[in-house]
């Protein structure tokens, strides 16, 4: 049995949460591989909009195993919180199960992630403040507290001892904190995890495979925002891509089957960094308005522009994309007119590549295409779907050569239309 990976091929946002949440069915174990609380996952159901940071999306589906894989950095804080919000809905969790190999995010990673935003003034990543990069470079530096060290009797020790790390270097910074609030809620965290069950992840899913048991991984962020091939420095601090998926969860590339990569039908990006097709216009702020394009985690509003070809063939290339899923274009059925940008201008010559520095002037090239006009959002099949969107989605199959899959055309479990076009 192969894994199959889910994940974004933009800059985050693609409604990763909706489709695993939609896809759960068809799977036995639901994992998440890398990313931490920076990602909100939401998903819609009986008009209850939920939102995940750190737990997979599978996790509406009870007899379902959802895994949170050694990729994963864990806030014990907002672990907590989102485990007390899903209680109320009567969510249960004897099939969460979590890495001891994942790396916990201290009071003080998050402290730093702000005196080092802070300290970059207009350069500033745009992060979502979390705590991500610091616990990231910990565990790369080989500093980091792992889930599996809070059953160690001196565990409070090795926090002490990282905290002092912390806070020597905190010292280098002009930059005003308090821990006393939220220290005490961390170690309120630290004993709710322990009362889940920890772990090894990876001899687990490695077990499920061998029985022949089917797993979907869940990515978080998007294939433009990894730490390797995004639009660095404007990324986050884990590897996003396929790949990202056999470290963070232990499984062998030749392990991975479907690659499902999920695509807005037209981008946005939250935070800094370049995005060459963004709409500084009433067009990208009318997108906004009627796409509810706003932060699942930080409500921060998102930049918004049109699906951008290059970058899409990019993420298809580094990712070994197998079928694509759609989701949004009922935030188009408004617009007489959707554009597409197919290639870059840059230095006076058009390029189809995406550019090692994307921080230069990029003039997109845009392919027009005539829009709808009709709501969609109660459509169930794809023949009924309007012919111009029909036609929209051609194009893109046709010009990164893999199919889609499933068309979603609202942010409910059942706005969802299956098949290939
Ligand atoms: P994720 O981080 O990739 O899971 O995406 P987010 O949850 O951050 O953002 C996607 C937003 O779009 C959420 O508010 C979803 O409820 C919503 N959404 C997902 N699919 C659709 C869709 O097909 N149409 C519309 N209108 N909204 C959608
Ligand atoms: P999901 O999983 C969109 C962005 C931040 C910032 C950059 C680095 O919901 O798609 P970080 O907090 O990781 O240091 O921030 O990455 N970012 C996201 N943007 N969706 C996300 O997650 C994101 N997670 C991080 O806005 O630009
Ligand atoms: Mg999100």
């Amino acid at each position: 049995m192969k894994l199959d990976v889910l994940l974004g091929l933009q800059w985050g946002d693609e409604g990763k949460g909706k489709i695993v949440d939609v896809l759960t069915p068809k799977y036995n174990v639901i994992a998440r591989f890398q990313g931490g609380p920076n990602a909100g996952h939401s998903l819609e159901f009986e008009e209850i909009k939920h939102v995940l940071h750190t737990i997979p999306s599978g996790i509406f589906h009870p007899e379902k195993i959802n895994i949170i894989g050694n990729g994963v950095v864990i806030d014990p804080v907002i672990f907590r919180e989102e485990i007390l919000a899903l209680k109320k809905y009567n969510v249960k969790f004897n099939n969460l199960f979590i890495s001891r190999k994942a790396h916990l995010i201290l009071p003080t990673h998050r402290i730093l992630d702000a005196a080092s935003e802070a300290a970059k003034g207009v350069t500033k990543i745009g992060s979502t403040l979390k705590g991500i990069g610091p616990t990231y470079m910990d565990k790369t530096g080989r500093n980091g507290l792992r889930v599996g060290d809070i059953f160690a009797g001196n565990f409070k020790e090795l926090y002490g001892f990282l905290k002092k790390k912390h806070s020597d270097i905190l010292k280098q910074y002009d930059f005003q904190y308090d821990l006393s609030k939220y220290e005490p809620e961390w170690f309120e965290g630290i004993e709710m995890i322990k009362s889940f069950q920890v772990v090894d992840s990876e001899f687990m899913i490695n077990k499920f495979l061998a029985e022949e048991q089917s797993i979907l991984a869940e990515g978080a962020q998007g294939t433009l925002l990894d730490i390797d091939f995004g639009s660095y420095p404007y990324v986050t601090s884990s590897n996003t891509i396929s790949a990202g998926a056999c470290t963070g969860l232990g499984i062998a590339p030749n392990k991975v089957g479907e690659v499902i990569g999920i695509v807005k039908a037209y981008c946005t990006r939250v935070g800094s960094g370049p995005f060459p097709t963004e709409l500084n216009d009433e067009t990208g702020e009318k997108i906004r308005k009627i796409g509810h394009e706003f932060g699942a985690t930080t409500g921060r509003p998102r930049r918004c522009g049109w699906l951008d070809l290059p970058a899409l063939k990019y993420s298809v290339m580094i990712n070994g994309v197998t079928q694509l899923v759609m989701t949004k274009p009922d935030v188009l059925s408004d617009f007489d007119t959707i554009k597409v940008c197919t290639a870059y201008i840059i230095d006076g010559k058009e390029v189809q590549q995406f550019p090692y520095d994307t921080n230069i002037t990029i003039e997109p090239v845009y392919k027009e295409f005539k829009g709808w006009k009709k709501d969609i959002t109660q459509i169930s099949t794809l023949k009924e779907l309007p012919q111009e969107l029909l036609e929209y989605i051609r194009f893109i199959e046709t010009e990164v050569e893999v199919p889609f899959s499933i068309i979603s055309v609202g942010p409910d479990r059942k706005q969802t239309i299956w098949g290939v076009i």
